[in-house]
């Protein structure tokens, strides 16, 4: 590392892409943080919302079907359905949970399926194994996990059955999504100019004080600078990566694009376990066409945490037809775009399941619920009907994400609210309640629920969900005295009392609580009196 006279230090020099410290640096942020990740720091609610969960849910649902039609011993199997770089693994609560409710509802019992969330890191594992939203779905075998590193090719156990996917295991076709992880490992970068490709070659610097033990420590103080150099043919030797490179060369004027070279490692072993029987299903920010390809500067490198960048849907395309397959990717939108996948068959001969991707991909997609929903998020306090939010929490599945931010505005409409959006409020809190996901440092949606039903005066289910939420929220004073009102409300005093008393020990300063207990022990032993009532 060299020392220059601006006190900037040198990370790397003339580096190719792949082979950059960003990728080591952007691990050791992952592994590190764990769930933390998601704590205000990486975006992740865009890929991990009830709506994309749906989507996905019908999507694979059919397909399965479809599959099976075809296919009748395809019963005998299991059909896999592998998450990469799953995170949170709040998208696989909600699509596990779509899933299950569309088989109930279409009565399809017949057809198995396990759900394997995945990640390089185990942090995010152990994370998963003490969910309790998960735990119900792991205990019936629907959910399983496996360390999965798509930069190393090492074989996949699922950890709860201890089995390892092999050919001879992946009989179905294996449904694999990916959703905000194929900019996450690495990429190479090129440029092409006059009919020539060149190597984009990185290097990197930061100032002196951004490091600790020769490491960066912010990412977002890295700079990056380009070199280029000319690109032998047939780059990579492989005979289904080349002929994209060699093809953008002749299609392309002037531009720099990302070769995701990582995912395409990935993407490689999972079809040699999977009999070359691949369903991809992608959501991230991306390029789907060369036009979008052509006409671009180098690479822009997005810094929050972790990095990200846009990925190169189109290349990921070429390689599916390249297996045999085909790819379905979303007409341009501004923001996400979802992005289909199929490696040994095509999807155009499974007609229910191409027309769920017309629907759910190229229609109505992930991308437009977001766009809209980023309009609510962003001007809710302006809203003063109460029927427009209740519309938007359906129009999320009832997704506690949006709730929480909204319920402080919604309580306070309340009074001026109809009594039929009252009642469908009411009767969707359930739902609310089941999407809960717990991370860390979020508020409780139970809480916020119990306050909703408190606030409508209906005392029994607002209790109800305040004792849901103890579990999470603990011992918290406000929790415990709204508890209280409510026993009190429902004219169980003796209740009534012993709460307020435990909240007393929460803030003993509390003039209210203290009153409210004479007011109890007077209630109890019958020596109310006017002045006393509340
Ligand atoms: C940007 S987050 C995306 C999380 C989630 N899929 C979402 O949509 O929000 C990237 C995730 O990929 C994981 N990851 C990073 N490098 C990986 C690798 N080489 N193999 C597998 N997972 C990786 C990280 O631990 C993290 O959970």
């Amino acid at each position: 590392m060299t020392d220059t006279s601006e006190r900037k230090i040198t990370i790397e020099q003339h580096k190719r892409f792949s082979e950059s410290a960003l990728w080591r640096l952007q691990r050791e942020y992952f592994d590190k943080e764990g769930p933390n990740a998601w704590v205000n720091q990486v975006p992740f609610y865009i890929t991990s919302n009830p709506f994309i969960a749906h989507c996905y849910a019908v999507i694979v649902f059919t397909f399965m079907n479809d599959w099976v039609k075809k296919h009748p011993d395809a019963k005998n199997n299991t059909f896999y359905i592998m998450e990469l770089g799953t995170g949170p693994g709040r998208f696989s609560y909600y699509f596990v949970k779509s899933l299950e409710e569309l088989r109930a509802a279409h009565g399809v019992t017949d057809i198995k399926y396990c759900y394997v969330m995945s990640d390089f890191t185990k942090h995010n594992i152990k994370y998963w194994e003490e969910h309790t939203a998960l735990k119900p779905y792991i205990e019936k075998g629907l959910i399983d996990y496996a360390l999965f590193d798509m930069e190393t090719e090492r074989p996949i156990t699922l950890i709860r059955q201890n089995l390892r996917l092999t050919p001879e295991i992946l009989v179905n076709p294996l449904t694999v999504f990916a959703n905000y992880i194929f900019d996450t490992v690495s990429h190479d970068a090129f440029t092409v100019h006059e009919g020539k490709t060149y190597e984009l070659l990185f290097s990197l610097s930061t100032d002196e004080k951004n490091m600790e033990n020769n490491r960066p420590v912010d990412m977002e103080q890295i700079v990056v600078d380009y070199n280029v150099h000319e690109a032998k043919p047939n780059y990579y030797g492989d005979p289904l990566l080349d002929p994209i490179i060699e093809n953008y060369k002749k299609q392309l004027t002037s531009t720099s694009f990302l070769f995701p070279v990582g995912s395409f490692n990935a993407l490689k072993l999972l079809r040699k376990l999977s009999n070359n029987k691949l369903l991809v299903i992608s959501t991230d920010k991306g390029y789907s066409t060369v036009e979008q390809l052509d006409h671009l500067g180098h690479p822009s490198i997005s810094f929050h945490g972790s990095f990200s960048m846009m990925v190169n849907f189109h290349a990921i395309g070429e390689y599916f037809k390249n297996c045999g397959g085909d790819a379905v990717l979303q007409t341009p939108r501004k923001g996400i775009r979802t992005s289909v996948f199929a490696s040994g068959f095509h999807l155009k001969d499974l007609p229910e399941t191409w027309h769920e991707i017309e629907e759910r991909v190229e229609r109505f997609s992930p991308s437009d619920y977001f766009t809209l929903h980023g309009r609510m998020r962003d001007s809710y306090q302006q809203v003063t009907d109460i029927d427009i939010i209740a519309a938007h929490m359906e129009f999320s599945r009832w997704d506690p994400h949006i709730y929480l931010k909204v319920s402080g505005h919604l309580i306070s409409l309340l009074p001026q609210a109809d009594g039929e959006t009252l009642e469908f409020m009411s009767k969707n809190m359930p739902r609310l309640a089941e999407n809960y996901y717990f991370m860390p440092k979020t508020e409780c949606i139970l809480f916020e629920i119990g306050v909703f039903f408190h606030a409508i005066k209906n005392f029994a289910d607002a209790l109800h969900y305040y004792q849901q939420a103890l579990k999470y929220v603990g011992e918290q004073f406000g929790l415990y005295y709204n508890m209280a009102l409510c026993q009190h409300h429902l004219e169980k005093n003796e209740d009534a009392l012993a709460t307020f008393k435990h909240a007393l020990t929460l803030d003993p300063e509390s003039k209210e609580t203290a009153e409210w207990i004479t007011f109890m022990e007077k209630t109890i032993a019958g020596t109310i009196e006017e002045k006393d009532i509340k």
